[in-house]
This record gives structure tokens, sequence and C-alpha cells, in this order.
């Protein structure tokens, strides 16, 4: 499975990168908002520390103004995925820009449907958001599922990027499913490393080499 990190924090991307836990990026406008810097100054930075996947999305909400915000953001590195929103105009947008060779990102996915669209348009990644889907008493990794199993039919290689990750749990059922990536928040993945009896088993450990007095170096 992939990692993405979803986020513009470099220091993060910077010390997960380091351990070999980055295979790529996502940020969206508010992920740029909170960053408090300049889309193509961050985004170039970022490239310049993972060689993976760097999603950038464009804000245009009609599909040429897309095709052109796509192009300008993928003159930042060539490792730039443009991530287009799942309407008509932005299945447009990634139809023409897949076209041309490049990645797309297609985002905002919440249904089945949506995501056999933007597989059909060529979409390189389709988004999902679980978390939002789960906010509103629907079953967010039922999606994950069911576009697996769609995509899987019909061997479709768009791949799945599972976003609006919330918690480890997600991550663990994502894989168990099958999605090709997930992209979380710094604090998601190094959650996954957190177990009470992990803890509670090496403070025994040290207790118990304490009482040996001896040492290794
Ligand atoms: O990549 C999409 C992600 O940033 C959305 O997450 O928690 O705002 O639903 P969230």
């Amino acid at each position: 499975m992939k990692f993405f990190i979803d986020s513009a924090d470099v220091d993060a991307i910077r010390e997960l990168n380091d351990l070999g836990m980055v295979d790529g990026v996502t940020t969206n406008p508010s992920i740029i908002m909170k960053s408090g810097r300049d889309i193509v100054e961050v985004t170039k930075e970022i490239c310049s520390i993972v060689s993976g996947p760097v999603s950038a999305e464009v804000v245009a909400s009609d599909a040429e103004g897309m095709i052109a915000e796509g192009r300008k953001l993928a003159e930042i590195a060539d490792n730039i995925a443009i991530k287009v929103p799942l309407t008509w105009a932005g299945l447009k947008a990634c139809k023409v820009l897949s076209g041309e060779g490049r990645m797309v990102n297609v985002t905002l996915c919440f249904s089945a449907n949506q995501a056999l669209l933007a597989a059909k348009a060529g979409a390189t990644f389709i988004s999902p958001f679980i978390g939002r889907l789960d906010d509103i008493n629907l079953d967010g990794l039922e999606l994950i599922e069911d576009i697996r199993t769609i995509y899987d039919n019909y061997g479709y290689e768009t791949q799945i990027l599972a976003a609006s990750i919330r918690n480890a749990n997600h991550v663990k059922d994502c894989a168990i499913i099958g999605a090709d990536v997930v992209t979380a928040p710094p604090a998601v993945i190094k959650a996954m490393a957190n177990h009470v009896l992990t803890d509670k088993g090496l403070d025994a450990f040290n207790a118990d080499w304490a009482k040996t007095g001896q040492k290794i170096l």
C-alpha cells in the first residue's frame, strides 16, 4: 500500500520521508490556506523532498479554466498530479489532461458512480473521502469496497487513493479492502505505531533490565 501525506507541512513531510513512509503528497485549497504559503512555492518545496506524485488542486469551476490551471501547476515539477473536482467540468478536464500524458487525481468523490466516471475519463487516481461520509452517518469504507469491486470487474487502472482518513483504523481497513493508496495527515501515520501493550511491555522489559545491572554499551 502506498502512503501519501495529506499536508503541506514540509517539516512533517521531510520527517516521515526520511523514514521511507512517504510515497507521495496531496494538498487541496484548505491545506494550502492552512499552510499560509504560496501554492507554487510550497508545492515546489514538497516536490524537492518527495519523488512520488504530489497533488496540486485547480480552483477554476469550468473545464477550460481547470485545464489552463492544471497545465500551469504541472510546470512546477515532473511529479505533479493535477487535482480536479468530481464535477462534469472536472471530468472533461481530466480527459484532456490525462490525454496529454499528465497524472490526474479526481477528488471529492462520494459515490461509486462518480468513481466509475473518473476511471472512464482516464483518471490516474480517484480520491473517495471516507471521513466526510462517516461524518453524515454513511459508510465511507463501503464506498472503498464498491469502487474496488467495480474497478477489478472491468480492469480499470485508476488507483484508489483513499482520502479524508481520520484514524489508524481507516488505514488498516483500506489495506484489507485493497485501496492502492491512503492519503493521511502525518499524525495519523504516526498513530499507526501506537499500542498500549507495546508501551506496557517495553516498560516491563526496561524495569527487568535495570535489575540486571548490566549495560550493552
Ligand atoms: O485529501 C482530502 C482530505 O484533505 C480531506 O480530509 O478530514 O478534511 O475530510 P478531511
